[in-house]
């Protein structure tokens, strides 16, 4: 191949991108929940039932197929039935992981479930095996999706809810070799088998049951969980966030940081590549068929909190290089969609790589916000086969493909490519061969770029980086000559 070229197969389907990649996950974190989602009835913030509207528009805009909620670490010591019921009578708990705030449990069951209708986005629900019974798991799915008369669903239809909710996917904990319980994997494969025997499926409700999976490399998890459960789970999930610094001493500025760091942080979101892989080699084993998703349920940047807020709120900002490691993981996950079946970024307001920053009545999108937009056209969509011949960049250390690509084709038969490059100042000269399209082709482009690699929206400032039309590239036949900007995130649509 020769350098710099990227050959586009539009005639190739390699299977469908599952919209679950661009799920979300929402905890009880900070003001991730309280003050970002929810501001009750009675708050100045304009809301609906308590959900604030601002938010919920700009949510709607990127389409979130599925939230994960209650947590995180929050799920293993979350008590369900503290969250249902008059609010005012709802019993109040210690956050211990989170900054130690009193949580009253005024966003509970009913209210995160109205938050689904208002988005239109499907609930993924994690359980608590770390410090719940297994009764208390069995109940929450009766509570929520019982038909007919039973201790919970009439329990639920007191609590002013008639008809069950659809709950389809369902997580047994969470990060259960680690604040979900510090447990071995062949313990935890034990209490997975048994946990989710009780989870049943009730009238046409169907759970697709999510075992807690891996951090990062320990592929003796995943041996473990596939061997002794495998048969017993939907979807088994990993956890891989990208990290410049270390994770106990300093994991890096979010917006104070120099070149040689923006490399190593797009080494390190290219390595959820090679977790992928590995991972799969070992789901392979015990699932040729490829039946059991691969649910990267955590992934995203995390950096030291803001100078000046709570450490354990891990409210962060949000900057033109998180919106290169949200094109990249997309991209990657895109490109493995044969296994990886879902992925939610963690966390959709104010906590890490969020989508949405506020303070008080105001709210600003992040540039990670604009690049789930731009690459919502993916959504379930056919992935195409995609080969590329690209220069290396070789800073800090660190040496890595310049350029980051994924191709699908919509149900209209529109030809969408994602294209990132990871430079913080070199632009990357590329020709795209469409192979296969019908010429002569129509190419409209969009692209997220900015002069400054630490460029961001603030509430000052909240347009700084935006999205815009890109015009840069020339058309040959089924040829497009590209100037793609150091440091941007596109989106090319061609129709033919
Ligand atoms: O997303 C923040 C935390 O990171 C989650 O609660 C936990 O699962 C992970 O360690």
């Amino acid at each position: 191949m020769e350098n710099n070229q990227v050959i586009i197969n539009t005639d190739i389907e390699q299977g469908t991108i599952n919209k679950n990649i661009y799920g979300h996950f929402a905890e009880h974190l900070g003001r991730g929940i309280y003050e970002g989602i929810w501001v009750g009835e009675d708050s100045s913030i304009p809301n609906t039932n308590g959900i604030r509207n601002d938010v919920v528009e700009a949510l709607k805009n990127i389409s979130i197929p599925v939230i994960r909620w209650p947590g995180g670490c929050f799920a293993d010591e979350y008590h369900w039935k503290d969250g249902i019921g008059p609010r005012e009578g709802r019993k109040r708990m210690v956050n211990t992981h989170w900054g130690g705030l009193v949580e009253n449990n005024h966003f509970g069951t009913h209210e995160f479930m109205m938050l689904c209708d208002m988005l239109g986005t499907e609930p993924y629900i994690c359980g608590n095996v770390g410090s719940g019974t297994v009764q208390e798991m069995s109940e929450w799915v009766e509570y929520m999706t019982f038909d007919g008369e039973s201790p919970m669903a009439n329990w639920r239809q007191e609590n002013g809810r008639q008809e069950p909710w659809k709950v389809k996917y369902f997580g047994v904990g969470n990060e259960n070799w680690g604040c979900g319980g510090n447990m071995r994997p062949e313990y935890y494969a034990d209490l997975y088998r048994r946990y989710q025997t009780f989870v049943r499926n009730y009238g046409d409700n169907k759970l697709y049951k999510i075992a807690g999976g891996a951090n990062v490399d320990d592929y003796n998890w995943t041996e473990v969980l596939m061997r002794e459960a495998g048969h017993m789970m939907d979807g088994l999930s990993i956890h891989y966030y990208t990290i410049p610094g270390d994770f106990w001493t300093g994991k890096g500025s979010a917006t104070d940081f120099t070149e040689d760091e923006w490399t190593i942080t797009m080494q390190r979101v290219l390595h959820t590549e090679e977790l992928i892989k590995k991972h799969s080699i070992i789901m392979d084993k015990y699932d040729p068929d490829k039946r059991v998703g691969m649910i990267i349920d955590e992934w995203g940047t995390w950096f030291d909190a803001e100078p000046g807020t709570n450490p354990g709120f891990l409210y962060q900002q949000n900057t033109i290089r998180d919106a290169l490691v949200a094109g990249v993981s997309l991209n990657i996950f895109n490109n493995h969609c044969d296994r990886v079946q879902m992925a939610n970024i963690a966390q959709t307001v104010n906590v890490l790589q969020a989508m949405i920053l506020t303070d008080g009545a105001k709210m600003i999108l992040t540039p990670t916000y604009h690049v789930f937009e731009m690459y919502k056209v993916h959504q379930d969509a056919k992935k195409l086969a995609v080969e590329m011949n690209v220069d290396s960049i070789t800073s800090g250390g660190a040496v890595i493909p310049q350029v980051s690509v994924s191709a699908s084709k919509d149900k209209d038969g529109k030809v969408h490519i994602s294209l990132c490059n990871l430079d913080n100042h070199a632009d990357a000269t590329i020709t795209l061969n469409l192979r296969g399209i019908v010429d002569p082709i129509h190419v409209t482009g969009r692209i997220l770029t900015s002069e400054q690699m630490d460029a961001r929206n603030t509430f000052e400032a909240p347009n700084t980086v935006e999205p815009t039309a890109f015009t840069g590239f020339t058309v040959e036949g089924h040829n497009l000559r590209i100037s793609l900007p150091s440091k941007s995130v596109m989106m090319l649509a061609i129709e033919s």
